[in-house]
């Protein structure tokens, strides 16, 4: 067991109420500009079918977290290495993983990443859109919820069913924003204020922006090279953008919380070990 205090890894969950938002861009920038900020990062694809954040690496993958939920191997034997010291835990393509996760299952996770908890400063999880339930408990669990919000009204409106959610079964009281594909820092601002005030009225839940990425091409392009934007066009705005969203997730204070039974609170994790 390991308890709060000794857990110096603190679980991000990027999320988001309607696909293809940038979820995946997002995690896989920011885990690396995480590490390249000295920060000891892991990156953890979460999602279910369509699991590709080692793609936007350039990394194959031959064991994933399901070898490791199958008892195949240990954690230590799928995690990769990645760019500036990125550690890369693969997902399975193909079958929903993290969805349909029972007890034991979260349990077999949480201890596998329970050898990380004291040494990582971050654990960046990339996680399938839309809203199911178990899905949601391990969003829920995680430090900071990450939700990714583009400014399509749909993306608005699945983003605060996402919120609603989490917000009323699940009693989170803090969710952190990244407004995606904006025009610039301006616009993004407005869409989270605007986003806020809707939020504000309905749900008791606290909202904070962790800044905007611009739409960008090198984005786009940078998939199509199977490179992470940061590595293949640095100087981009996009790449500007996750270093800055980098610098406020590292200066955050945020405390661990309890994960309950859950896999993410690697700590509390009742008859466990
Ligand atoms: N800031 C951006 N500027 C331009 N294009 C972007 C930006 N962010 C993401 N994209 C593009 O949007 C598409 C979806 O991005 P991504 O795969 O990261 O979304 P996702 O939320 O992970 O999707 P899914 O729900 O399918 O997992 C990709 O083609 C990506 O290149
Ligand atoms: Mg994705």
């Amino acid at each position: 067991m390991i308890s709060l205090r000794e857990r110096s890894a603190r679980v991000i969950a990027v999320t988001s109420g309607k696909g293809g938002v940038g979820k995946t861009n997002i995690s896989v920038n920011l885990s690396v500009a995480l590490a390249r900020l000295g920060k000891d990062a892991m990156l953890v694809d979460g999602d279910m079918g369509m699991a590709n954040a080692n793609i936007l690496l350039g990394m194959n993958a031959t064991t994933t977290i399901a070898d490791v939920l199958a008892r195949d191997c240990g954690l230590e034997d799928v995690v990769q290495q990645g760019l500036s010291g990125v550690r890369i835990v693969p997902g399975h393509s193909g079958s929903g993983i993290l969805p349909g996760l029972d007890r034991n299952d979260r349990r077999r996770l949480a201890e596998a990443f329970r050898p990380y908890a004291g040494k990582l400063d971050h654990i960046i999880v990339d996680t399938a859109s839309g809203i199911y339930p178990e899905a949601m408990e391990l969003v829920a669990s995680s430090d900071m919820i990450l939700v990714v919000l583009s400014a399509e009204p749909t993306a608005f409106m699945d983003a605060y069913a996402l919120v609603k959610v989490l917000s009323l079964d699940h009693g989170c009281n803090a969710v952190s924003v990244v407004t995606n594909m904006v025009e610039d820092e301006t616009s993004g601002r407005a869409l989270f204020q605007h986003f806020s005030e809707v939020v504000r009225r309905f749900l008791p839940i606290r909202l904070s922006h962790l800044g905007s990425v611009p739409r960008d091409d090198h984005v786009r392009e940078s998939v199509f090279r199977k490179r992470c934007c940061l590595e293949a066009y640095p100087d981009s705005r996009a790449s500007a953008a996750f270093t800055r969203i980098a610098r406020v997730v590292a200066d955050a204070e945020l405390p661990a919380t309890e994960g309950g039974d859950r896999f993410f609170g690697m700590e509390v994790l009742h008859g466990a070990c």
